[in-house]
C-alpha cells in the first residue's frame, strides 16, 4: 500500500529522534481480547460496581513499554495505560484503554490527545496493544507508523494521550462512540496525576488525521453537551471523512478500497441489524475465502498469512445486493457518520480549530463537503478561530497532505499551548502560525516556532 510506504518513509524519521535500543527486557504483551487488564474489575476487586461510576473513572492502571518500528526495540520514554469507564453508541457502560506517553522532557500541564487512525473492526488492532514493545502483526506496524504523527513530542513537550476510542467492540467509523470515548479518555488522563504526573487541570489539544480526524471532529461537536468542563484549548482536525457514505463511494475500487471493508465491519459491530443483514447478503465466495470477514480478526492471528488483497476492489460486489445497504441503513449511517449535525451556537467550543486536508484528497469524499463543514464551524465561531490550512495544500492527496500538515500542526499546537500558558487562553484570534513561503512557494517555518 502506497499510503503505508509513504508513511514508513516519514516514520523512518523516528529513528533519528527516538533513541531506540535493542533490548528485550519487557514481557510480550497479550492481545487485548486475551489480556485481563482490558476486563473491568469486579465489585470485590474494585470496591463497587464500575458501571455505576462516573464517565472517565479510572478502573485500572499499569506501566507499559512502548516499541518502535524496528521489531524488538523499545522507546526509552515512560508510558502508562489506564482502563477507564466510558460508554458506547447506545450510552451503555463500556471500558476502554488509553495509553499515556510521557516525553523525556515533559510539560506536565500540556496534554495532546492523539486520536490514532487505527481504522479497524478488530479490537486487537487497538493502539494500546500495537504501541507496546514486542507486539506482533499489523497492529504493531500500523500503530507504530501512526506514532510518527506526533513524533517530536516523544522527546519534549506535551504528554500524549492515545485512546482506544473505537471502544471494546471496535466500532470503527461510528462518530458518537468515538467522541464519547475520546472525551472520557481525556477525563481519565487528567485524573491520573498520581500515576502519570499529569497536572489535573492541564491544557489539552486534540489531534487526529483521517480516522483519527473523524474521532477528533466528533469529539469537538459533542464536547459541550458531553464534557463541557474539560480544559480543551484547541483541536487539529486533519483529512476528516465528513460523510462516510461519500467516503465509501470515493474509496471503492481505488487503492484504499479495503477501508470500506473495515468501516462496514466497524458499523456492523455497532448495529446488530446491519450485522445480520450484511452477513446474510454476503456472496458464498466472499464468505468462504474470508475476503470480507477477515478484517474482524486481522490483528488476532498475526501470522495467519491469509490477509486478502483488497486494493482496487469493488467491495459492493461481495454482496448479492451490492451497495444497497447504504440506502437500507441510511438513517443509521447519517446519525453516526455525517459530521456537522451538532454544530450550533450552543455547541461551539471555546477553543480554536485548525483544519488541514489536501485539496486533491482521494479518500475523504468531495472537497466541497469538507469546505461546507469548515464553513458551518466558521459561521458559529468567533472570526479567526477556524483555520483552514487546505489553502496551502492545493495539490496534496490523502498521504501528502498529512506529510505537509504535520509540521504545521506541531507548530500550531506548541504555539497554542504557549499562548494559553501566558494567560491569553480566551483570546481566540490570531492563533494561526506565521508561515513564510520560499521562492518555490514551499512553506518555511518561521524560526521562532521551534518545537518544544
Ligand atoms: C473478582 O476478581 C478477583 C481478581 O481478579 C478474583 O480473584 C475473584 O475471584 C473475582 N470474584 C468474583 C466474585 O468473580
Ligand atoms: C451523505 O452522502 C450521501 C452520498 O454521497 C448523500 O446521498 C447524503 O445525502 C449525504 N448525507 C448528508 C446528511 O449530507
Ligand atoms: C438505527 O436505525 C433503526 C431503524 O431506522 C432505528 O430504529 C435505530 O434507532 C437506529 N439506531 C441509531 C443508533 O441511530
Amino acid at each position: 500500500m502506497r499510503f503505508i510506504s509513504s508513511l514508513f518513509l516519514l516514520s523512518s524519521l523516528a529513528f533519528q529522534h527516538a533513541s531506540a535500543e535493542i533490548k528485550k527486557s519487557c514481557p510480550e504483551p497479550l492481545l487485548p481480547m486475551l489480556d485481563p487488564f482490558y476486563v473491568p474489575p469486579n465489585e470485590t476487586e474494585f470496591g463497587s460496581d464500575w458501571k455505576s461510576k462516573e464517565l472517565g473513572t479510572i478502573l485500572r492502571t499499569r506501566e507499559v513499554t512502548i516499541g518502535t518500528l524496528l521489531p524488538g526495540t523499545e522507546h526509552d520514554v515512560k508510558a502508562y495505560q489506564l482502563l477507564y469507564r466510558t460508554q458506547d453508541l447506545y450510552k451503555n457502560p463500556d471500558a476502554s484503554v488509553t495509553t499515556i506517553i510521557i516525553p523525556k522532557e515533559p510539560h506536565m500541564n500540556r496534554v495532546i490527545s492523539f486520536q490514532d487512525a487505527y481504522d479497524s473492526p478488530d479490537p486487537n488492532c487497538a493502539p494500546s496493544y500495537g504501541l507496546q514493545a514486542l507486539a506482533q502483526g499489523w497492529g504493531r506496524s500500523w500503530n507504530q507508523v501512526n506514532l510518527a504523527f506526533i513524533l517530536p513530542y516523544l522527546q519534549k513537550g506535551a504528554v500524549i494521550n492515545i485512546p482506544d476510542y473505537e471502544g471494546s467492540n471496535a466500532a470503527f467509523a461510528v462518530g458518537p462512540q468515538s467522541a464519547y470515548q475520546t472525551l472520557d479518555s481525556i477525563k481519565a488522563a487528567l485524573a491520573s496525576t498520581k500515576t502519570t504526573g499529569i497536572t489535573a487541570d492541564a491544557n489539552v489539544i486534540m489531534f487526529g488525521y483521517s480516522g483519527g480526524g473523524l474521532a477528533t471532529e466528533w469529539a469537538t461537536e459533542l464536547r459541550n453537551e458531553y464534557a463541557k468542563d474539560l480544559p480543551i484549548v484547541g483541536a487539529v482536525i486533519g483529512g476528516p471523512p465528513v460523510n462516510i457514505t461519500s467516503t465509501y463511494h470515493a474509496v471503492n475500487k481505488n487503492k484504499l478500497s479495503q477501508l470500506n471493508v473495515w468501516a462496514m465491519l466497524g458499523l456492523m459491530n455497532a448495529f446488530p441489524e446491519m450485522n445480520e443483514y450484511m452477513r446474510g447478503d454476503l456472496k458464498t465466495e466472499a464468505y468462504e475465502d474470508k475476503k470480507f470477514l477477515h478484517g474482524l480478526t486481522k490483528c488476532s492471528y498475526p501470522d495467519d498469512g491469509l490477509v486478502p488483497d483488497l486494493e482496487k476492489t469493488d467491495i459492493s460486489a461481495f454482496f448479492h445486493h451490492g451497495d444497497s445497504f447504504l440506502g437500507k441503513f441510511e438513517t443509521n449511517l447519517t446519525t453516526v457518520g455525517v459530521m456537522g449535525q451538532h454544530i450550533t451556537w450552543k455547541s461551539r467550543p471555546g477553543f480554536p480549530l485548525m483544519f488541514f486536508y489536501g485539496r486533491q484528497d482521494e479518500v475523504i469524499g468531495p472537497i466541497k463537503d469538507v469546505e461546507a463543514l469548515v464553513k458551518k464551524w466558521s459561521d458559529v465561531m468567533i472570526p479567526g478561530t477556524v483555520l483552514d490550512y487546505s489553502k496551502l495544500m492545493p495539490f496534496q492527496d490523502h498521504t501528502t497532505a498529512l506529510i505537509t500538515g504535520l509540521p504545521m500542526s506541531w507548530s500550531w499546537m506548541t504555539k497554542r499551548f504557549e499562548k494559553v500558558d501566558k494567560g491569553k487562553g480566551n483570546d481566540h484570534t490570531d492563533d494561526g502560525i506565521d508561515l513564510e513561503l520560499d521562492g518555490d512557494g514551499q512553506i518555511v517555518m518561521a524560526p521562532d516556532h521551534e518545537l518544544r
